[in-house]
């Protein structure tokens, strides 16, 4: 196992009917931004459940982040939070709202020249305005991370950020708010944190049995709730085990003491940057090229993983490996997902040459878990998947 540090300071309450709770969380002489997506919240009560549980707090509203949080709708925000002088964010949604007020919570105190530059000088924040969040979408586990992936249609880019002063300082999980997502969202949800668990186990072994086996029950668990949360998303059992293992995919443990890819997020961004294609769609299009591509290096983690996940015991570690590979795409298939570029776009033809000149343009000339993906591999990886 590698050396770690591990600090996770975000308070979870979770639970049914725990929204109520925000009051007792943020100070009462707080001045809060409420801010919220494209208004599903105000159809589904949880505007409502919000708002009670904070009317003793001066409160003002934003809405309006789109998904894929955009820069330009974000810099508004900014000065709303400086002409009315908030000291304290809440996010009312899912990884957007949330990764928009983490931008926020950055941008708020950031006194360089332009916040843009937050993202692309990669400026970690050691220190944000404080922000909450009430999650109404399990995927993304931003709930409970220091990470944000923001969106600038003008360039079409899509860049992350992040820093130890970016945690939410509490996160209200309530599954029932699962209730009124959409069909296509809830698979997105289970892709995503299906892909951040293989982003952090299929690189290779290095004697991390406790971290293999947490990834492994994370996988095992969404693969369980899959089908009887898109059956019945009333169904408690299943809507408190599906938003726990998202939110357990993407809050630091897994991938403590062992080495991790993000490759897969990598190229997906771009996707989504160049076309718009959800981002667990893209992780879906990328993630069986990149597994097959780079199948040498993955090969042991890709057969215990389908050993352990997908019960294949026949057959050398190869034939092992390369079953999991098809397996892995056809759970996402199954819940309706598409794994080729050509599923989403026309215009697929020069993607992969596009992806891999930004990746020499950014000097993101090795990523993996080997830090040896150049961007001509990626390019091949891209042109496996169209
Ligand atoms: O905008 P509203 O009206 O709220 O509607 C949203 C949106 O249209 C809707 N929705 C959310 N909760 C709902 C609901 N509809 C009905 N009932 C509810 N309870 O769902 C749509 C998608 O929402 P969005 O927040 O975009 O989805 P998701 O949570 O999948 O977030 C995706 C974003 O997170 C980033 C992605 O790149 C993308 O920009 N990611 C953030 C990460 C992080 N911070 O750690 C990691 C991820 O890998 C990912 O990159
Ligand atoms: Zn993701």
């Amino acid at each position: 196992m590698n050396n770690f540090d591990f600090k996770n300071p975000t308070k979870i309450i979770f639970g049914k009917d725990t929204i109520k709770n925000i009051k007792e969380e943020i100070p009462a002489d707080a001045k809060v931004l409420l801010l919220y997506g494209g208004g599903s919240i105000k159809k589904n009560g949880i505007y409502e459940q919000v708002k009670t549980a904070l009317a003793d707090v001066d409160v003002t509203e934003f809405g309006g982040i789109p998904a894929n949080p955009e820069y330009a709708k974000l810099m508004d925000a900014l000065t709303v939070i400086k002409d009315e002088n908030i000291t304290y964010l809440l996010a009312v949604g899912g990884g957007s709202v949330i990764d928009g007020t983490k931008f926020l919570s950055a941008a708020a105190v950031y006194d360089g020249e332009t916040p843009w530059d937050i993202l692309t000088k990669n400026i970690r924040t050691e220190k944000g305005m404080p922000f909450g969040t009430v999650l109404t979408l399990p995927a993304t586990g931003s709930e409970m991370n220091s990470g944000a992936v923001i969106t600038r249609e003008e360039t079409k880019e899509k860049l992350a950020m992040g820093g130890p002063g970016l945690f939410p300082v509490f996160s209200i999980l309530d599954p029932q708010v699962i209730t009124s997502i959409p069909k296509r969202q809830l698979v997105n949800g289970l892709t995503d944190a299906f892909t951040h668990v293989l982003e952090q186990y299929m690189t290779y072994p290095v004697g991390a049995l406790l971290q293999d086996r947490f990834a492994e029950s994370i996988l095992q668990t969404l693969i369980e709730i899959a089908p009887k949360v898109l059956e019945d998303p009333t169904d408690y059992k299943a809507a408190s085990n599906f938003m726990w293992s998202c939110t357990m995919a993407l809050n630091g443990l897994i991938q403590k003491g062992v080495p991790t890819d993000w490759a897969v997020h990598a190229i997906g961004h771009e996707l989504t940057a160049l076309f718009g294609i959800d981002h667990a769609r893209t992780l879906a299009v990328i993630a069986p090229s990149h597994y097959k591509f780079n199948f040498e290096d993955k090969k042991e983690k890709l057969a215990q993983y389908a050993e352990r996940i997908w019960g294949i015991t026949e057959g050398s570690t190869d034939d092992k490996a390369y079953e999991a590979i098809t397996k892995t795409e056809a759970f996402f298939n199954n819940l309706g997902i598409d794994t080729k570029l050509s599923d989403y776009t026309k215009e697929y033809e020069g993607t992969a040459e596009k992806i891999a000149q930004r990746f020499t343009d950014r000097g993101w000339t090795g990523l993996g878990e080997h830090q040896t993906l150049s961007p001509e591999r990626v390019e091949k990886i891209v042109k496996m998947a169209y």
